[in-house]
């Protein structure tokens, strides 16, 4: 395939796939006609259309009377008078619906020894794991903190938490200690549940360390209990009276639990997430909404059949994890491969092979890990997919950043054998589902392009003034009506959630998604054009700017810093901070030096994943006469390119010739 300039730009991108006739023939959404009859379904009905859904796919142990609760919008309630549990509807439902014995959880460690669970065992493990935080008081409403690596004791303890109502806010294993405690304390969590360590490409990592120096960093004073899951055995400094091993706590519990009944806006979870501005929000999601969303998208998106082995390659600690991981695959009753390892160990074939060695029909990844593995099977033939037996692979997906042109027809021809479509899926941390993506079964697919809205969300392209833009036309990517798993507030912060997410200028009743978009003028396909805020997408992790700033003055050498995305073959976007030190701007192997100082700081502040790509000095950072930051200018310093912009505000043009030059 040629790799022409035309074809790096998705909105110029014109070739079509239409999906495989035997595809269509056995999908849930099969062809463009059933698709649009769902559209017209909730178009006519709104609440009507949401409320079948639900109905059909939620078990309610108390039925909902209401659909949609507006009255206090931008807090909208969903099924507010119904009653569930989550836990039971990704557990018990499928012992009693013929699922007991068939595998949930297929788990392949990072070293590739593989651990499986029945649903019948996981929902026995569950039960004892949820009697056993019950046992240590934890109880419906509580907050529960996870810092656990990808394993079933992390999906068992998401479920756990879910099952006896207790609201999980789950922290990737690779944030810092001082990431972990300011979202312990944050949320007000009562306990975190922990392992030893994580194992990452063969070398054991510190997970309980982590939490012993963030709770020692002070102010978590809610935490009673550190519960922590032996993984690999290495050795952890213990706090007698607050830690307590796993096992400890469940074995010899009885495996059943009676699930705890909630309400429908029940917060099931708190998952922060990056914005543009101030420390990182807990997004809070509802129980009922939230699940429908999860296992509809499940059976729409993913056209998931009994006899799927489902992969999502998501770590439990982002929201992909949450919804395509921990819940949507179990509340659908799929079998699922859980993966604790990297893309590149022991070696860049390490998908395929895992592909092959466990028969997934079903793949979903990030971009960036596509990327990664092109560029290591360019080097390296052995690791190409064509090596392995692909051949289970059904349908792939892609999620969390967009898709170059050039890595989807990759992924296409090598991974799916021009077999499997791809649905490129547009979703976010709010959206708590799919929001944009072809249906596997109906939508033409273009390579960059999300394509088409999902069957009720109606999402949108407005000017800066609210106003619908025509198609061919970029502007900013809104939803206008309410949907059943959007978020419900920023934890502790519900007037940051209405002017951040339904912004006056707007009008106020719009959802603002925080992306620009483009619709295609004649296919009306939306293609994501990325952030219109300071939030970069970096590996498809999402990180603020002004977080890594705060990160990074906060370093008693640095007056000043400027954050900016820089565009990055691999990872899609990379980080590039500008620095004014307190002395004098360092050069040569001093600058070295300092650089990689700094980059440490901030892997100690947020974590590895906020670590700068490049970083350089300055004696100042171009501003206007007001002292205004110009970061446009910063963007293309960053870029290596030319400054062409109109400067004359600029105060100190004499800087940006300093910023040139890269260490
Ligand atoms: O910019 C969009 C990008 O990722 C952002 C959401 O990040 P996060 O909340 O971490 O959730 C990622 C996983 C759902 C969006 O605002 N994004 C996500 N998926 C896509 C995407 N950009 C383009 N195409 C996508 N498929």
């Amino acid at each position: 395939m040629a790799g022409t300039e035309t074809q790096q730009d998705g909105l110029q991108e014109n070739r079509v796939f239409n999906p495989p006739a035997d595809f269509t023939a056995h999908a849930a959404i099969a062809g463009m006609d059933a698709y649009n009859t769902l559209c017209a379904e909730a178009a006519a009905d709104y609440e009507g259309f949401w409320a079948r859904l639900a109905r059909e796919t939620v078990s309610w142990h108390k039925p909902f009377t209401k659909t949609l609760n507006e009255s206090e919008a931008p807090f909208y309630k969903w099924f507010e008078d119904g009653e569930l549990n989550v836990s039971y509807n990704c557990l018990d439902r499928n012992l009693e619906n013929g699922n007991a014995d068939k595998t949930a959880l297929i788990f392949e460690a990072d070293d590739g020894k593989v651990t499986t669970a029945t649903y019948r065992q996981l929902h026995a493990r569950v039960c004892q794991f949820a009697n056993g935080l019950k046992s240590r008081g934890i109880k419906k409403g509580d907050r529960v903190v996870i810092y656990m690596p990808m394993s079933i004791e992390g999906v068992a303890a998401m479920q756990a938490c879910a099952r006896i109502g207790a609201t999980h806010s789950v922290v990737f294993g690779g944030f810092s200690a001082k990431s972990l405690q300011d979202r312990i304390i944050d949320a007000g969590a009562v306990a975190v549940i922990t392992a030893d360590e994580q194992m990452r490409g063969g070398k054991p990592l510190p997970l309980k360390a982590i939490v012993d120096e963030a709770l020692g960093m002070g102010g978590c004073d809610t935490i009673r209990d550190v519960i922590v899951y032996k993984r690999t055995g290495g050795n952890v400094a213990w706090t007698e009276g607050r830690d307590l091993w796993l096992h400890d706590v469940i074995d010899g519990q009885a495996d059943q639990c009676e699930p705890e009944w909630v309400g429908a806006e029940h917060p099931l979870f708190i998952l922060y997430t990056s914005g543009s501005t101030g420390t990182p929000k807990g997004v809070q999601h509802s129980s009922g909404g939230y699940l429908l969303w999860a296992a509809q998208t499940m059976k729409w998106t993913f056209d998931i059949k009994p006899n799927d082995v489902f992969w999502c390659t998501a770590d439990i600690g982002w929201i992909t994890g949450h919804t395509y991981v921990a819940y949507g695959p179990l509340a659908v009753g799929a079998t699922q491969v859980v993966f604790e390892g990297i893309p590149t160990f022991p070696h860049a074939g390490r998908f395929w092979e895992t592909i092959a060695k466990h028969k997934v029909s079903i793949f979903y990844t990030a971009p960036t890990a596509i990327r990664s593995l092109i560029k290591a099977s360019d080097t390296d033939a052995k690791v190409h997919p064509k090596n392995f037996d692909l051949s289970s692979l059904r349908l792939l997906g892609s999620v969390g950043e967009p898709i170059n042109p050039e890595a989807w027809m990759w992924y296409y021809k090598n991974v799916g054998q021009e077999r499997c479509p791809i649905v490129d899926t547009f979703w976010q941390t709010e959206t708590g589902g799919h929001m944009i993506s072809p249906m596997p079964g109906a939508t033409p697919m273009v390579p960059g392009s999300c394509t088409l809205p999902l069957p009720g969300i109606m999402a949108a392209i407005v000017d800066e003034a609210g106003q619908d833009v025509p198609n061919g036309q970029g502007g900013i990517l809104v939803v206008k009506r309410p949907w059943p798993s959007m978020i419900r507030t920023i934890w502790g912060n519900p007037e940051r959630f209405k002017s951040g997410y339904f912004p006056p200028e707007l009008g106020g009743t719009l959802y603002l998604a925080g992306d620009g978009a483009v619709r295609n003028k004649d296919t009306g396909n939306f293609t994501i054009t990325g952030r219109i805020d300071d939030v970069l997408n970096v590996s498809g992790h999402r990180m603020g700017t002004m977080e890594i700033e705060s990160a990074l003055v906060a370093n008693p050498l640095v007056a000043e810093a400027a954050v900016v995305g820089k565009p990055d073959e691999t990872t899609g976007e990379a980080i590039c901070a500008f620095v004014v030190l307190k002395r004098a701007r360092p050069t040569g192997d001093e600058a070295k030096q300092l650089a990689q100082e700094l980059r440490n700081w901030v892997g100690k502040e947020i974590g590895p994943i906020a670590k700068p790509k490049e970083i350089r000095f300055g004696d100042n950072l171009p501003k206007t006469r007001s002292g205004k930051i110009m970061r446009r200018l910063l963007r293309v310093l960053a870029k290596d390119e030319q400054i062409t912009q109109d400067i004359s505000t600029l105060e100190n043009p004499a800087i940006l010739e300093q910023l040139k030059q890269a260490i």
